[in-house]
């Protein structure tokens, strides 16, 4: 089999401190920058647009279409802000990204602030990962020194601000207009659109927010070409993206490939499912994207060809779960993060996923009632499409494609406790060590 795999965001991840500016800039690092530099704003638009990168935050918006809907007549101030708040259960490809080579972000943001014509661009990233933190910082310190960043970039008179900031650790804030709120210093929940925040984002000025992946992308196809970009991934996919690859996988981790390859490819990379067990079911994109089984094995991952078995590509957090896994506990611990995580701004979801829990809680003990499927599923029915943002309709998604592929589970869960039928020990991946070793 010829390797399918297409190192360009993770090629530096292996070697020696890739995080330092003289390591990055050995490898051409920068050299986008100063092409890019070389257009006018509004051709650098015009050629990511051409590339078809489009947003790996989860939903797959064209990122240069994005970038076009900033109004240039405006007087006000325009703004970047990278998503860097990576939270949803299963997505770890912008956090090891930042940790290994933050340059590559870095120089994202000063060609994209570039495009868009703004002075200040934000990067908002999760305070809980203190050392991404303090990585980001010491990289927007060295891209200062070196010119990259502050006045007259390498001599081109423009300017650029560089903010790294810490959010508090709340999930809603990685929603693009709660981030906003909280940017601004206020409780993070989500604002009623229109305005789009392109219009009135960011202290009420234009504002462009992509995810880190996103933007990282932006040096490689500014220094190779849009046709370079789009020369890889399927036809309405394009380019190469991580897949991170979790769970009861024999080597889990990032696997960077054109978008369209499957599950089953991805597995014979990482050494397939651990030895002796065989894959149940796995999520495309984390948990809020709705659950795939092994029938799935071989659709493409881009985000045509998922959306076609009813589920979403997200951010391509492919959680893989063996036999050994309890449908119903499993359900349960993201419902508890969904509900924890509900911001309570409004009832079908801040209500919903409280009520959700206690049904789902029930279950898992083995003490489900006759009608607690469809008490679930009319939950859902009720919080999908009808909550105010998509936290509420993606806690639904992992209750209802369960009970879609595995609903025998939910229905031995009215006399028989998950713990029966799935002991904690099979499943569990990481032995725990007896009290006192090591010691
Ligand atoms: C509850 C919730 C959490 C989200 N968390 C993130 C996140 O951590 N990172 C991210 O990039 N996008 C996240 N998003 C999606 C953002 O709202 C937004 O679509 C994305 O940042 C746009 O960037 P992109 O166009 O580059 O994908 C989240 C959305 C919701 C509803
Ligand atoms: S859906 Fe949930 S997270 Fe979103 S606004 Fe409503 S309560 Fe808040």
């Amino acid at each position: 089999m010829t390797d399918p795999l297409t190192p360009v965001l993770t090629a530096n991840w292996g070697e020696e401190r890739a995080w330092q500016l003289s390591n990055y800039e050995r490898r051409g690092g920068y050299d986008g920058l100063r092409s890019a530099l070389q257009m006018d704003p509004a051709e650098v638009v015009t050629l990511v647009k051409d590339s078809g990168l489009r947003g790996r935050g989860g939903a797959g918006f064209p990122t240069g279409m994005k970038w076009g809907f900033i109004p240039q007549d405006n007087p006000k101030p325009k703004y970047l802000v990278v998503n860097a708040d990576e939270s949803e259960p299963g997505t770890c490809k912008d956090i090891p990204l930042m940790m290994a080579s933050p340059h590559t972000l870095v120089e994202g943001v000063i060609i994209s602030a570039y495009a868009i014509r703004a002075h200040h661009a934000f990067i908002y990233v999760r305070g809980e990962v203190l050392h991404v933190v303090r990585r980001l910082q010491q990289a927007v310190r060295e891209a200062y020194s070196a010119g990259y960043a502050g006045q007259d970039i390498l001599g081109s008179g423009y300017h650029l601000e560089i903010i790294v900031h810490a959010g508090a650790g709340a999930y809603i804030c990685g929603e693009e207009t709660a981030l906003l709120d909280s940017l601004e210093g206020r409780r993070g929940q989500p604002r009623l659109r229109p305005p789009f925040p392109a219009v009135a984002g960011l202290y009420a000025c234009p504002t462009v927010i992509n995810n880190v992946e996103s933007i990282a992308s932006v040096p490689s196809i500014i220094a190779n070409g849009d046709d370079w970009f789009s020369s890889m991934g399927t036809e309405k996919s394009k380019g190469m993206t991580i897949y991170s690859l979790s769970g009861h996988v024999t080597n889990p981790g990032q696997f960077e490939a054109p978008l369209g390859i499957t599950l089953r490819q991805l597995l014979d990379l990482a050494g397939g499912i651990r030895e002796g067990h065989q894959l149940k079911f796995w999520t495309p994109g984390g948990s809020s994207t709705p659950m795939l089984t092994d029938a799935h094995l071989d659709v493409p991952l881009d985000y045509e060809a998922v959306a076609g078995v009813k589920s979403m590509l997200g951010t391509k957090a492919l959680q893989c779960f063996d036999e050994t896994t309890s449908i119903v506990r499993t359900v349960l611990r993201w419902t508890e993060f969904y509900k924890h995580e509900s911001c309570g701004k409004c009832t079908p979801c801040r209500e919903g996923t409280w009520w959700l829990v206690q049904i789902l809680k029930r279950m898992e003990a083995g003490r489900g009632e006759q009608g607690d499927i469809e008490k679930l599923l009319d939950l859902c029915d009720n919080i999908l499409g009808r909550s105010f943002c998509a936290l509420g309709d993606g806690a639904t998604s992992p209750i209802t494609s369960a009970i879609q592929y595995f609903r025998d589970e939910f229905e031995a869960a009215m006399h028989t406790p998950a713990w029966e039928l799935f002991p904690y020990e099979r499943s569990t991946i990481f032995v725990r060590e007896p009290a006192g070793a090591g010691a």
